[in-house]
Protein backbone atom coordinates (compact mmCIF):
# COMPACT_ATOMS: atom_id res chain seq x y z
CA UNK A 1 0.00 0.00 0.00
CA UNK A 2 1.44 3.40 -1.08
CA UNK A 3 0.35 6.82 -0.35
CA UNK A 4 1.29 10.19 -1.33
CA UNK A 5 1.01 13.61 -0.05
CA UNK A 6 1.38 15.94 -2.50
CA UNK A 7 2.03 19.69 -2.41
CA UNK A 8 1.87 20.06 1.06
CA UNK A 9 3.88 22.74 3.56
CA UNK A 10 5.70 20.03 5.70
CA UNK A 11 6.85 21.45 8.86
CA UNK A 12 8.64 20.09 11.84
CA UNK A 13 10.14 20.84 14.94
CA UNK A 14 13.16 22.36 13.12
CA UNK A 15 11.58 22.05 9.17
CA UNK A 16 9.82 24.07 6.97
CA UNK A 17 9.68 23.60 3.26
CA UNK A 18 7.44 22.21 0.58
CA UNK A 19 7.29 18.99 -0.78
CA UNK A 20 5.84 15.61 -1.81
CA UNK A 21 5.79 12.44 0.95
CA UNK A 22 5.58 9.03 -0.05
CA UNK A 23 4.07 6.23 2.56
CA UNK A 24 5.22 2.43 2.19
CA UNK A 25 4.10 -0.21 4.92
CA UNK A 26 3.31 2.05 7.30
CA UNK A 27 6.63 4.48 7.37
CA UNK A 28 7.63 7.47 5.17
CA UNK A 29 9.72 5.87 2.52
CA UNK A 30 10.65 9.12 0.46
CA UNK A 31 10.80 12.88 0.55
CA UNK A 32 11.09 15.43 -2.37
CA UNK A 33 10.28 18.54 -3.77
CA UNK A 34 8.07 16.83 -6.39
CA UNK A 35 7.49 13.30 -6.77
CA UNK A 36 6.26 11.40 -9.49
CA UNK A 37 5.98 7.89 -7.93
CA UNK A 38 2.35 5.59 -8.61
CA UNK A 39 0.66 5.18 -5.42
CA UNK A 40 -2.69 3.70 -4.32
CA UNK A 41 -3.58 7.02 -2.98
CA UNK A 42 -2.72 10.70 -3.52
CA UNK A 43 -3.33 13.16 -1.07
CA UNK A 44 -3.72 16.86 -2.14
CA UNK A 45 -2.56 18.91 0.11
CA UNK A 46 -2.14 22.09 -1.47
CA UNK A 47 -2.13 25.30 0.87
CA UNK A 48 -2.41 22.91 3.79
CA UNK A 49 0.37 22.35 6.51
CA UNK A 50 1.72 18.92 6.66
CA UNK A 51 2.85 18.37 10.15
CA UNK A 52 3.75 15.14 12.62
CA UNK A 53 0.62 14.16 14.42
CA UNK A 54 -0.02 15.24 17.75
CA UNK A 55 1.37 13.11 20.90
CA UNK A 56 -0.53 13.71 24.07
CA UNK A 57 1.60 12.08 27.07
CA UNK A 58 -1.46 12.70 30.04
CA UNK A 59 -4.58 10.71 29.36
CA UNK A 60 -6.88 8.92 31.81
CA UNK A 61 -9.21 6.31 29.32
CA UNK A 62 -11.12 4.42 32.13
CA UNK A 63 -9.98 6.08 34.99
CA UNK A 64 -11.60 4.60 38.38
CA UNK A 65 -11.83 7.74 40.22
CA UNK A 66 -13.90 9.09 43.12
CA UNK A 67 -16.37 6.09 43.62
CA UNK A 68 -16.64 6.35 39.22
CA UNK A 69 -14.85 5.61 36.02
CA UNK A 70 -13.64 8.80 33.69
CA UNK A 71 -16.38 8.27 30.79
CA UNK A 72 -13.72 8.04 27.97
CA UNK A 73 -12.73 4.47 27.12
CA UNK A 74 -9.86 3.27 24.88
CA UNK A 75 -12.17 3.45 21.39
CA UNK A 76 -13.82 6.90 22.50
CA UNK A 77 -11.00 8.43 23.84
CA UNK A 78 -8.44 7.78 21.24
CA UNK A 79 -11.04 8.96 17.94
CA UNK A 80 -11.97 11.77 20.07
CA UNK A 81 -7.78 12.59 19.98
CA UNK A 82 -7.78 11.54 16.60
CA UNK A 83 -10.27 14.01 15.84
CA UNK A 84 -8.16 16.71 17.06
CA UNK A 85 -5.12 15.36 15.16
CA UNK A 86 -3.28 13.81 18.09
CA UNK A 87 -2.19 10.29 16.66
CA UNK A 88 -0.24 8.89 19.69
CA UNK A 89 -1.42 9.30 23.79
CA UNK A 90 -0.09 7.94 26.52
CA UNK A 91 -2.38 6.88 29.35
CA UNK A 92 -2.34 5.88 33.01
CA UNK A 93 -2.01 2.70 33.98
CA UNK A 94 -2.36 2.28 37.59
CA UNK A 95 -0.29 0.41 40.17
CA UNK A 96 -3.89 -0.16 43.16
CA UNK A 97 -2.30 -0.19 46.60
CA UNK A 98 -1.27 -3.99 47.45
CA UNK A 99 -0.98 -4.98 44.38
CA UNK A 100 1.62 -5.58 41.80
CA UNK A 101 3.16 -3.47 38.81
CA UNK A 102 2.69 -6.05 36.59
CA UNK A 103 -1.02 -6.71 37.27
CA UNK A 104 -1.72 -2.66 36.64
CA UNK A 105 0.20 -2.67 33.42
CA UNK A 106 -1.90 -6.28 32.36
CA UNK A 107 -5.23 -4.45 33.03
CA UNK A 108 -3.93 -1.55 31.29
CA UNK A 109 -3.23 -3.38 28.27
CA UNK A 110 -6.93 -5.29 28.48
CA UNK A 111 -8.80 -1.99 28.71
CA UNK A 112 -7.09 -0.55 25.56
CA UNK A 113 -6.35 -3.98 23.52
CA UNK A 114 -8.87 -4.32 20.88
CA UNK A 115 -10.23 -0.52 21.48
CA UNK A 116 -8.06 2.24 20.49
CA UNK A 117 -7.62 3.56 17.28
CA UNK A 118 -4.35 5.11 17.17
CA UNK A 119 -1.15 4.25 18.85
CA UNK A 120 -0.53 4.23 22.79
CA UNK A 121 1.77 3.51 25.09
CA UNK A 122 1.13 2.92 29.41
CA UNK A 123 2.78 5.14 32.10
CA UNK A 124 2.57 3.51 35.41
CA UNK A 125 0.67 4.99 38.45
CA UNK A 126 3.21 3.94 41.19
CA UNK A 127 1.59 3.77 44.39
CA UNK A 128 3.72 0.96 46.51
CA UNK A 129 7.70 0.70 45.64
CA UNK A 130 9.55 -0.91 48.06
CA UNK A 131 13.52 -1.99 46.95
CA UNK A 132 11.83 -5.57 46.03
CA UNK A 133 9.73 -3.58 43.26
CA UNK A 134 12.87 -3.21 41.34
CA UNK A 135 12.84 -6.21 39.09
CA UNK A 136 9.19 -5.87 38.40
CA UNK A 137 9.72 -2.06 37.68
CA UNK A 138 12.98 -3.03 35.47
CA UNK A 139 10.44 -5.89 33.79
CA UNK A 140 8.14 -3.14 32.95
CA UNK A 141 10.86 -1.05 31.92
CA UNK A 142 12.01 -3.91 28.74
CA UNK A 143 8.28 -4.81 27.81
CA UNK A 144 8.31 -0.38 27.14
CA UNK A 145 6.23 1.15 30.39
CA UNK A 146 9.62 3.14 31.00
CA UNK A 147 7.85 5.96 32.87
CA UNK A 148 6.29 5.99 36.38
CA UNK A 149 4.00 8.72 38.13
CA UNK A 150 4.22 9.04 41.74
CA UNK A 151 1.58 11.59 43.75
CA UNK A 152 1.93 14.03 46.69
CA UNK A 153 -1.46 14.10 46.31
CA UNK A 154 -4.90 12.32 47.17
CA UNK A 155 -3.54 10.74 50.11
CA UNK A 156 -4.82 7.18 50.70
CA UNK A 157 -5.64 6.69 47.00
CA UNK A 158 -2.83 7.72 45.31
CA UNK A 159 0.00 9.11 47.47
CA UNK A 160 3.09 8.02 48.15
CA UNK A 161 5.81 9.48 50.67
CA UNK A 162 9.24 10.83 50.54
CA UNK A 163 11.12 7.80 51.02
CA UNK A 164 8.78 5.82 48.33
CA UNK A 165 9.20 8.77 45.36
CA UNK A 166 13.24 8.41 46.38
CA UNK A 167 13.44 4.96 45.75
CA UNK A 168 11.45 5.09 42.93
CA UNK A 169 13.09 8.08 41.27
CA UNK A 170 16.40 6.39 42.09
CA UNK A 171 15.76 3.02 40.66
CA UNK A 172 14.07 4.32 37.12
CA UNK A 173 16.85 6.38 36.54
CA UNK A 174 19.32 3.26 36.71
CA UNK A 175 17.19 2.15 33.48
CA UNK A 176 16.42 5.19 31.78
CA UNK A 177 13.14 5.35 33.08
CA UNK A 178 11.57 8.34 34.13
CA UNK A 179 9.54 9.55 37.25
CA UNK A 180 6.52 11.64 36.71
CA UNK A 181 4.82 13.46 39.69
CA UNK A 182 1.90 15.55 40.45
CA UNK A 183 3.53 18.02 42.59
CA UNK A 184 1.27 19.14 45.31
CA UNK A 185 1.10 18.50 49.47
CA UNK A 186 -1.63 16.98 49.41
CA UNK A 187 -1.03 16.30 53.16
CA UNK A 188 -1.85 19.81 53.84
CA UNK A 189 -4.51 20.30 51.43
CA UNK A 190 -6.63 17.79 52.86
CA UNK A 191 -6.49 19.65 56.01
CA UNK A 192 -7.68 22.77 54.49
CA UNK A 193 -10.47 20.69 52.86
CA UNK A 194 -11.15 19.55 56.49
CA UNK A 195 -11.38 23.48 57.75
CA UNK A 196 -13.87 24.37 54.58
CA UNK A 197 -16.62 21.86 55.02
CA UNK A 198 -17.01 22.48 58.30
CA UNK A 199 -17.30 25.97 57.52
CA UNK A 200 -19.97 25.18 54.86
CA UNK A 201 -18.00 26.03 51.89
CA UNK A 202 -19.23 22.93 49.78
CA UNK A 203 -19.31 24.37 46.05
CA UNK A 204 -17.02 23.57 43.13
CA UNK A 205 -15.16 27.00 43.02
CA UNK A 206 -13.71 25.77 47.22
CA UNK A 207 -11.93 22.89 45.28
CA UNK A 208 -9.33 25.66 43.74
CA UNK A 209 -9.23 27.69 46.97
CA UNK A 210 -8.52 24.95 48.90
CA UNK A 211 -5.27 24.05 46.59
CA UNK A 212 -3.31 27.14 46.45
CA UNK A 213 -0.15 27.80 44.33
CA UNK A 214 2.08 27.70 47.12
CA UNK A 215 1.52 23.85 47.59
CA UNK A 216 1.65 23.42 44.02
CA UNK A 217 5.31 25.42 44.44
CA UNK A 218 6.13 23.33 47.59
CA UNK A 219 5.08 20.06 45.88
CA UNK A 220 7.52 21.08 42.47
CA UNK A 221 10.29 22.21 44.83
CA UNK A 222 10.17 18.97 46.61
CA UNK A 223 10.11 16.96 43.67
CA UNK A 224 13.10 18.74 42.18
CA UNK A 225 15.12 18.42 45.41
CA UNK A 226 14.30 14.15 45.73
CA UNK A 227 15.41 14.08 42.26
CA UNK A 228 18.37 15.73 42.25
CA UNK A 229 19.32 14.01 45.72
CA UNK A 230 18.25 10.45 43.39
CA UNK A 231 20.90 11.80 40.99
CA UNK A 232 17.69 11.27 38.26
CA UNK A 233 15.45 13.35 36.38
CA UNK A 234 12.20 14.56 37.25
CA UNK A 235 9.04 15.74 34.86
CA UNK A 236 6.60 17.54 36.13
CA UNK A 237 2.81 16.71 35.10
CA UNK A 238 0.12 19.35 34.67
CA UNK A 239 1.69 22.52 35.95
CA UNK A 240 -0.56 24.97 36.69
CA UNK A 241 1.28 27.91 37.87
CA UNK A 242 3.68 31.03 37.61
CA UNK A 243 4.32 30.01 41.64
CA UNK A 244 5.75 26.41 40.41
CA UNK A 245 7.14 26.96 37.06
CA UNK A 246 9.33 29.42 38.82
CA UNK A 247 10.62 26.23 40.81
CA UNK A 248 11.40 24.36 37.80
CA UNK A 249 13.04 27.18 36.59
CA UNK A 250 15.16 27.86 38.87
CA UNK A 251 16.60 24.03 39.16
CA UNK A 252 16.75 24.23 35.52
CA UNK A 253 19.30 27.40 35.80
CA UNK A 254 21.30 25.29 38.28
CA UNK A 255 21.98 22.43 35.42
CA UNK A 256 18.99 20.21 37.16
CA UNK A 257 17.06 18.06 34.85
CA UNK A 258 14.07 19.27 35.68
CA UNK A 259 10.94 18.95 33.14
CA UNK A 260 7.15 19.96 32.83
CA UNK A 261 4.30 19.49 30.68
CA UNK A 262 1.41 22.29 31.54
CA UNK A 263 -2.35 21.44 29.78
CA UNK A 264 -4.48 23.71 27.69
CA UNK A 265 -6.82 24.59 30.61
CA UNK A 266 -4.23 26.29 32.36
CA UNK A 267 -3.53 28.41 29.38
CA UNK A 268 -6.59 29.88 28.72
CA UNK A 269 -9.29 28.87 31.16
CA UNK A 270 -9.43 30.27 34.80
CA UNK A 271 -10.71 30.79 38.29
CA UNK A 272 -13.30 33.19 37.00
CA UNK A 273 -14.37 29.69 35.17
CA UNK A 274 -16.26 28.03 38.45
CA UNK A 275 -18.70 31.03 39.19
CA UNK A 276 -20.59 29.95 42.20
CA UNK A 277 -23.09 27.32 41.59
CA UNK A 278 -22.14 23.76 40.48
CA UNK A 279 -21.66 24.69 37.16
CA UNK A 280 -18.36 24.76 38.43
CA UNK A 281 -17.90 21.26 38.57
CA UNK A 282 -17.40 21.43 35.00
CA UNK A 283 -13.68 22.37 35.75
CA UNK A 284 -12.80 20.69 39.02
CA UNK A 285 -10.09 18.73 37.93
CA UNK A 286 -6.52 18.92 40.09
CA UNK A 287 -4.50 21.10 39.93
CA UNK A 288 -7.15 23.39 39.79
CA UNK A 289 -8.11 26.40 37.35
CA UNK A 290 -5.64 29.46 38.54
CA UNK A 291 -5.50 33.11 38.55
CA UNK A 292 -5.68 34.47 34.55
CA UNK A 293 -2.26 36.41 35.13
CA UNK A 294 -0.52 32.93 35.57
CA UNK A 295 -1.38 32.55 31.45
CA UNK A 296 1.22 34.63 30.26
CA UNK A 297 3.86 33.43 32.47
CA UNK A 298 3.01 29.86 31.39
CA UNK A 299 3.30 30.98 27.67
CA UNK A 300 6.52 31.96 28.50
CA UNK A 301 7.49 28.81 30.22
CA UNK A 302 6.79 27.45 27.12
CA UNK A 303 8.27 29.49 24.58
CA UNK A 304 11.45 29.87 26.95
CA UNK A 305 11.87 26.00 27.38
CA UNK A 306 11.48 26.20 30.97
CA UNK A 307 8.21 23.96 29.90
CA UNK A 308 8.93 21.16 27.32
CA UNK A 309 5.98 19.47 26.27
CA UNK A 310 1.59 20.52 26.38
CA UNK A 311 -0.13 17.37 27.23
CA UNK A 312 -4.57 17.44 28.44
CA UNK A 313 -4.67 15.46 31.44
CA UNK A 314 -7.97 14.22 29.72
CA UNK A 315 -9.92 12.92 32.53
CA UNK A 316 -13.81 13.24 31.58
CA UNK A 317 -16.73 13.03 33.56
CA UNK A 318 -20.13 13.84 32.82
CA UNK A 319 -22.13 16.35 34.84
CA UNK A 320 -25.24 13.37 35.23
CA UNK A 321 -24.14 10.88 37.67
CA UNK A 322 -20.29 11.42 37.84
CA UNK A 323 -19.73 14.83 39.14
CA UNK A 324 -23.32 15.39 40.62
CA UNK A 325 -21.56 13.00 43.41
CA UNK A 326 -20.03 15.64 44.92
CA UNK A 327 -23.06 18.44 45.04
CA UNK A 328 -23.12 18.69 48.61
CA UNK A 329 -19.55 18.83 49.04
CA UNK A 330 -16.94 20.04 46.38
CA UNK A 331 -14.63 17.20 47.54
CA UNK A 332 -16.69 14.42 46.79
CA UNK A 333 -16.89 15.89 42.61
CA UNK A 334 -14.77 13.57 40.65
CA UNK A 335 -11.34 15.83 40.06
CA UNK A 336 -10.80 15.70 35.86
CA UNK A 337 -12.33 17.35 32.70
CA UNK A 338 -12.22 16.49 28.87
CA UNK A 339 -9.62 17.92 26.73
CA UNK A 340 -7.73 15.67 24.45
CA UNK A 341 -9.80 16.24 21.40
CA UNK A 342 -9.17 20.05 21.67
CA UNK A 343 -4.88 20.38 22.51
CA UNK A 344 -3.56 20.83 19.12
CA UNK A 345 -6.41 23.04 17.61
CA UNK A 346 -6.48 24.89 21.16
CA UNK A 347 -2.42 25.69 20.78
CA UNK A 348 -2.03 26.58 17.37
CA UNK A 349 -4.97 28.95 17.60
CA UNK A 350 -3.67 30.45 21.23
CA UNK A 351 0.32 30.16 20.49
CA UNK A 352 0.88 30.52 16.69
CA UNK A 353 -2.59 32.58 15.31
CA UNK A 354 -1.87 34.48 18.74
CA UNK A 355 2.00 35.20 18.08
CA UNK A 356 2.91 33.39 21.29
CA UNK A 357 4.92 30.80 19.57
CA UNK A 358 6.30 29.96 16.38
CA UNK A 359 5.08 27.27 13.97
CA UNK A 360 8.12 24.77 14.77
CA UNK A 361 7.27 25.65 18.57
CA UNK A 362 4.21 24.19 18.23
CA UNK A 363 5.12 21.03 16.90
CA UNK A 364 7.92 20.68 19.05
CA UNK A 365 5.29 21.09 21.98
CA UNK A 366 2.60 18.96 20.88
CA UNK A 367 4.41 16.18 19.25
CA UNK A 368 8.22 15.91 19.02
CA UNK A 369 9.37 16.86 22.63
CA UNK A 370 7.03 14.71 24.16
CA UNK A 371 8.58 11.44 21.92
CA UNK A 372 11.79 12.41 23.29
CA UNK A 373 11.17 12.60 26.27
CA UNK A 374 9.20 9.64 26.61
CA UNK A 375 11.65 7.20 24.41
CA UNK A 376 9.50 7.27 20.98
CA UNK A 377 11.48 9.29 18.64
CA UNK A 378 12.05 9.24 15.82
CA UNK A 379 9.42 6.63 15.14
CA UNK A 380 7.32 9.13 16.61
CA UNK A 381 7.25 12.73 16.77
CA UNK A 382 9.11 13.71 13.40
CA UNK A 383 8.28 13.37 9.76
CA UNK A 384 11.45 11.59 8.27
CA UNK A 385 12.69 8.90 6.04
CA UNK A 386 12.09 5.54 8.36
CA UNK A 387 9.85 7.21 10.77
CA UNK A 388 5.85 6.44 11.40
CA UNK A 389 3.50 7.98 8.78
CA UNK A 390 1.99 9.58 11.71
CA UNK A 391 0.42 12.68 9.86
CA UNK A 392 -1.87 15.21 10.31
CA UNK A 393 -3.09 17.62 7.06
CA UNK A 394 -4.15 21.11 8.93
CA UNK A 395 -6.30 23.69 7.44
CA UNK A 396 -5.16 26.86 9.11
CA UNK A 397 -7.51 29.40 7.26
CA UNK A 398 -10.53 27.55 8.66
CA UNK A 399 -12.87 29.03 11.68
CA UNK A 400 -15.05 26.66 13.42
CA UNK A 401 -16.45 26.83 16.99
CA UNK A 402 -16.16 24.68 19.82
CA UNK A 403 -19.80 22.85 20.64
CA UNK A 404 -20.70 19.69 22.74
CA UNK A 405 -22.57 19.08 19.74
CA UNK A 406 -19.49 18.57 17.19
CA UNK A 407 -17.45 17.06 20.06
CA UNK A 408 -16.21 13.22 20.45
CA UNK A 409 -15.40 13.21 23.78
CA UNK A 410 -18.17 10.58 25.51
CA UNK A 411 -18.88 13.85 28.03
CA UNK A 412 -21.65 15.63 28.19
CA UNK A 413 -20.37 19.47 28.40
CA UNK A 414 -18.05 20.62 26.31
CA UNK A 415 -15.77 22.87 28.25
CA UNK A 416 -14.71 25.70 25.52
CA UNK A 417 -18.47 26.07 24.82
CA UNK A 418 -18.41 28.58 21.98
CA UNK A 419 -15.06 29.26 21.68
CA UNK A 420 -13.84 30.75 18.13
CA UNK A 421 -10.95 28.67 16.93
CA UNK A 422 -8.61 29.86 13.43
CA UNK A 423 -6.94 26.42 12.37
CA UNK A 424 -8.93 22.97 12.09
CA UNK A 425 -7.49 19.13 11.53
CA UNK A 426 -8.78 17.71 8.18
CA UNK A 427 -6.55 15.08 7.60
CA UNK A 428 -5.00 12.29 9.90
CA UNK A 429 -2.93 9.39 8.87
CA UNK A 430 -1.76 6.52 11.63
CA UNK A 431 0.85 4.68 10.22
CA UNK A 432 -0.07 5.34 6.72
CA UNK A 433 -3.42 4.56 7.25
CA UNK A 434 -6.22 7.46 6.63
CA UNK A 435 -7.73 7.74 10.29
CA UNK A 436 -9.77 11.37 9.79
CA UNK A 437 -11.14 12.20 6.55
CA UNK A 438 -13.82 14.53 5.91
CA UNK A 439 -15.16 14.59 9.35
CA UNK A 440 -15.43 11.09 9.51
CA UNK A 441 -13.49 8.33 11.60
CA UNK A 442 -12.70 5.64 8.38
CA UNK A 443 -10.68 3.01 11.01
CA UNK A 444 -11.59 -0.05 12.91
CA UNK A 445 -11.50 -0.25 16.52
CA UNK A 446 -8.67 -2.16 17.92
CA UNK A 447 -6.65 -0.81 15.28
CA UNK A 448 -4.59 1.06 17.49
CA UNK A 449 -1.21 -0.45 18.97
CA UNK A 450 0.72 -0.44 21.77
CA UNK A 451 4.14 1.28 21.17
CA UNK A 452 6.99 0.05 23.23
CA UNK A 453 9.08 2.64 24.43
CA UNK A 454 12.76 2.94 25.24
CA UNK A 455 14.76 5.18 27.36
CA UNK A 456 13.29 8.68 28.59
CA UNK A 457 14.94 11.88 28.38
CA UNK A 458 16.76 11.83 24.64
CA UNK A 459 15.66 15.58 24.83
O1 LIG B 1 -7.98 16.22 37.99
C1 LIG B 1 -7.20 15.42 37.50
N1 LIG B 1 -6.04 15.85 37.10
N2 LIG B 1 -7.56 14.12 37.37
C2 LIG B 1 -6.76 13.07 36.90
C3 LIG B 1 -5.79 12.55 37.91
C4 LIG B 1 -4.53 13.34 37.94
O2 LIG B 1 -4.15 13.81 39.00
O3 LIG B 1 -3.86 13.49 36.93
ZN1 LIG C 1 -2.07 14.20 38.59
ZN1 LIG D 1 -3.63 13.14 35.14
Amino acid sequence: MKTLIKNGRIVTAVDDYFGDILIEDEQVSVIGKTLEMEADVIIDASGKLVIPGGIDPHTHMELPFGGTESSDDFFTGTRAAAFGGTTTIIDFAVQNKGESMLKGADTWHAKAEGKAVIDYGFHLITTDFEDQNKPEMFKLIDEGITSFKLFMAYPGVFLSDDATIYRAMSAAGERGGLVCMHAENGIVINEIIKKFLADGRTAPKYHALTRSTIAEAEGVHRAIALAEMAETPVYIVHLSCTDALNQVRQARDRGIPAFAETCPQYLFLSIDDYGDDFEGAKYVMTPPLREKHNHDELWKGLKMDDLQTIATDHCPFCMKDQKELGRDDFSKIPNGAPGVEYRMELIYNGGVVENRISLNRFVELTSTAAAKMFGMFPKKGAIAVGSDADIVIFDTEKEHIFTLEAQHMNVDYCAYEGKTIKGKVETVLSRGRVVIENGECLVDKGSGQFIKRGECVKI
